[in-house]
């Protein structure tokens, strides 16, 4: 079996973490029991481009037992659970192409390894799969089905390749499910991003004025979380509507460079590059902490730190001083990458366990109907975001109620009005 992971020696310890998180996500575990009796991906081949944590290799899992060859390699350089890679391979016999801090070219390497097996799926999470499928292999095109994309810049990106006409085959927004975006993006980034926060910094998170800016799903998290842990949230947004959304939820809204002279702590979660820039970085006070949650490490200017502090020193995992010509000194997490996976573990499996029950779902939603698809960006069937919040309800040992054949008819007719 080809792999490459940073050490296999790793694996007990990485197979005890896959199978506490298992134990948190009862939807993919009833998925897997179903596979397993149907084997719906019998003899597809799965290329699979996530972070390589606890929670995907339950995923991953999901799809070997429902019958597919599953190869799997990191969406990000600085997610990948070395201990999780090593069990994936040592005890689940599924190949993972993933190292902890891999350099770009590595990174490129893996991705290029995985497209070497002929995916018939491919499985994203920021769309550099199906991005360098298109670019550099297109020969490979013709033996992809579809794909599905987890995350919002992802989706994005796709929508874009669609728009230019360059979509190479058919996608399942996962991200757009209602079951993924509620929760993963929402309660998801809302605990894993303070959770990075505080195991890069361990600060008080009391009375600090805390800047979120984006207010999408995921700043709707961050932004509720952290006034939970009695921050002061100030939110910045270029958006009208979610500007006022957040302000009648009770938070300060104001451009940028005014948040940038009060905040204590910055996170980003916009999807675009140069949030936090040059003009910002010269406005805040001293000592400021910084991080990104949103999928690409470009929302803050790093690259303006690097070429513009007079010192850099790395004083806790995950966390690295810049000294500014100022004097000033300004902190950053996770190399500015997405802290919640570079800090700390990502989204705990509670959540993961839908977005993931949206993949498998899809995938072989995309085997049954991939043919009648065209080359574009779907979303996930109704039937499926239901079932999934179904399952989890029941899961839950939680019941509901149902209409009432009155309810019914009254609700889809309208001929009853005053
Ligand atoms: N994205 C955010 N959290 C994650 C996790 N725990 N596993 C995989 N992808 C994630």
């Amino acid at each position: 079996m080809e792999y490459d992971v940073k050490d296999l020696s790793l694996h007990e310890k990485g197979r005890e973490k896959i199978e506490w998180t298992d134990a948190h996500m009862p939807v993919l575990r009833a998925i897997r029991r179903r596979f397993s009796r149907e084997k719906p991906l019998k003899g597809k081949v799965i290329g699979a481009c996530l972070h390589v944590t606890s929670e995907t290799a339950n995923l991953v899992r999901t799809l070997k037992e429902g019958g597919a060859e599953v190869y799997l390699t990191a969406s990000n350089p600085l997610s990948t659970q070395d201990e999780v890679a090593a069990a994936l391979v040592e005890d689940y016999g599924i190949s993972v192409f993933a190292v902890r801090g891999e350099d770009r070219e590595l990174y490129y390497k893996h991705i290029h390894k995985v497209l070497d097996k002929k995916p018939n799926i491919t499985i994203d999470d920021g769309a550099d799969l199906v991005s360098t499928l298109f670019n550099e292999r297109k020969d490979l095109i013709e033996n992809v089905i579809g794909g599905s994309e987890e995350t919002t810049t992802g989706v994005i990106r796709l929508k874009s390749m669609e728009k230019d006409g360059v979509l190479p085959y058919p996608i399942i927004a996962v991200n757009d499910a209602y079951t993924k975006h509620l929760f993963d993006n929402r309660y998801g980034t809302g605990q894993s991003t303070i959770d990075g926060i505080l195991r890069a910094t361990n600060i008080l998170l009391a009375g600090k004025t805390f800047v979120v800016s984006g207010y999408g799903w995921c700043g709707k998290g961050v932004a509720m979380r952290a006034k939970g842990m009695g921050a002061n949230v100030v939110v910045t947004e270029v958006d009208s509507i979610r500007a006022l959304e957040a302000f009648m939820d009770g938070f300060r809204v104001m451009p940028i460079r005014e948040a940038a002279k009060i905040g204590d702590i910055f996170v980003t979660v916009t999807g675009d590059k140069n949030v936090i820039d040059k003009e910002a970085f010269e406005l805040m006070k001293d000592g400021v902490i910084m991080g990104n949650a949103g999928h690409f490490d470009v929302e803050i200017n790093k690259q303006y730190l690097e070429e513009n502090a007079v010192s850099k020193k790395r004083i806790r995992h995950e966390l690295d001083e810049y000294k500014l010509p100022s004097g000033k000194k300004v902190y950053l997490i996770g190399e500015g990458r997405l802290l919640n996976l570079a800090s700390a573990e990502g989204h705990p499996g509670e959540v993961m366990d839908m977005s993931f029950a949206n993949q498998a779902l899809s995938c072989e939603y995309l085997i049954k109907n991939g043919n009648k698809l065209e080359k574009k960006v779907y979303k996930v069937p109704d039937e499926i975001d239901r079932e999934v919040a179904s399952i989890k309800l029941k899961e839950m040992g939680i019941s509901i109620d149902t209409l009432t054949p009155e309810q019914a008819k009254y609700i889809s007719s309208w001929n009853e009005g005053t």
